[in-house]
């Protein structure tokens, strides 16, 4: 089968966020920073890295302060060039590289995935296409893994979502795959479970927020029955019946995934790339061997 190399990203960002209330009552979970950028950020730049040149976000009205950060801001630009700020002007001057453009599908509701993925269909057309979730924050030293993983589907000419080994006890926060024996960093799935609990739970390999997909998925995502309270399309029951019809491959990529959806993983991230900054690593390192220090000091009172 041939799998184009994909070109289109959707990021679902219509969520509610609700665990970083009462902070996401005005700014989206999605724009929270880590140290300088915000989460949006860094799915973008990974997208953009894998080659997609079009950027699909599927927001609500309560959002545009997503929008808003992709767009020119003329007022800024004007008072840092006046202010002979040319460092910080470069940062904000080019929201996106050239020749990347962002379309915006707005929802009235907070879909889940596989409703936020539906949302896109006019956009992408028939052509295969990556999903990044941005609270799952991947950081590598070398290819990221959205490219990692469009060049194994284009490769394989087959669908491929991101995998890793989570606690057994994990297991009820992730879809959980089955697969067949891995070759190299791919396994066939065999089967897939949206949030098991442990002991219904087919393997402890659960799916990561990225995912390249065959167009096909559109069509399984509108046969698929909503379910819960909200009527949700879950984006795990779609594929569940497109690995009936064809391969879809697990991946397990190469670098650190950060879960910037719960306080501890946004912490976690926050401090993983303090110690890797440039200017902040000496700094960080000697703020947190002090502070400690002082809660060991604390502890032994
Ligand atoms: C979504 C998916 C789930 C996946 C997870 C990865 O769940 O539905 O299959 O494992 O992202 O972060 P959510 O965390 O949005 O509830």
């Amino acid at each position: 089968m041939t799998f184009k190399r994909i070109r289109k990203a959707v990021f679902p960002v219509a969520g509610l966020g609700t665990r970083f209330l009462p902070a996401t009552k005005t700014v989206p979970k999605e724009m929270l920073p880590i140290i300088d950028r915000p989460l949006i950020q860094y799915a973008v730049d990974e997208a953009i890295e894998a080659g997609c040149d079009t950027l699909v976000f599927i927001t609500n009205r309560y959002k545009h302060a997503v929008a808003d950060y992709f767009d020119k801001a003329y007022e800024l630009e004007q008072k840092l060039e006046r202010a002979g700020k040319l460092e910080q002007l470069e940062l904000v001057r080019h929201p996106l590289p050239e020749g990347v453009r962002a379309i915006f599908v707005t929802w009235a509701e907070a879909p889940a995935a596989g409703h936020a993925v539906l949302c896109a269909k006019e956009v992408i057309g028939d052509e295969p296409f990556a999903v990044l979730l941005p609270d799952d924050l991947i950081w590598n030293r070398g290819p990221g893994a959205l490219k990692q993983m469009a060049d194994a589907a284009e490769a394989r000419g087959a669908s491929v979502i991101a995998v890793q080994d989570v606690a057994r006890e994990s297991t009820g926060s992730y879809g959980i795959v089955a697969t067949e024996a891995f070759d190299g960093r791919q396994g066939r799935i065999n089967a897939i479970v949206e949030k098991p609990k442990p002991e219904d739970a087919p393997s402890n390999l659960a799916v990561v927020g990225r995912y390249v997909l065959n167009p096909r998925i559109f069509g399984l995502l509108e046969a698929t029955q909503p379910y819960g309270a909200g009527g949700e399309i879950q984006l795990t029951d779609a594929i569940a019946t497109l690995l009936t019809e064809e391969v879809v491959n697990a991946y397990r990529f190469q670098g650190t995934r950060f879960d910037c959806g719960t306080h501890i993983g946004l912490i976690e991230a926050t401090i993983r790339y303090a110690l890797d900054h440039e200017k902040l690593s000496d700094p960080a390192r000697d703020m947190m061997a002090r502070a400690l220090g002082e809660l060991g000091v604390r502890d032994q009172d």
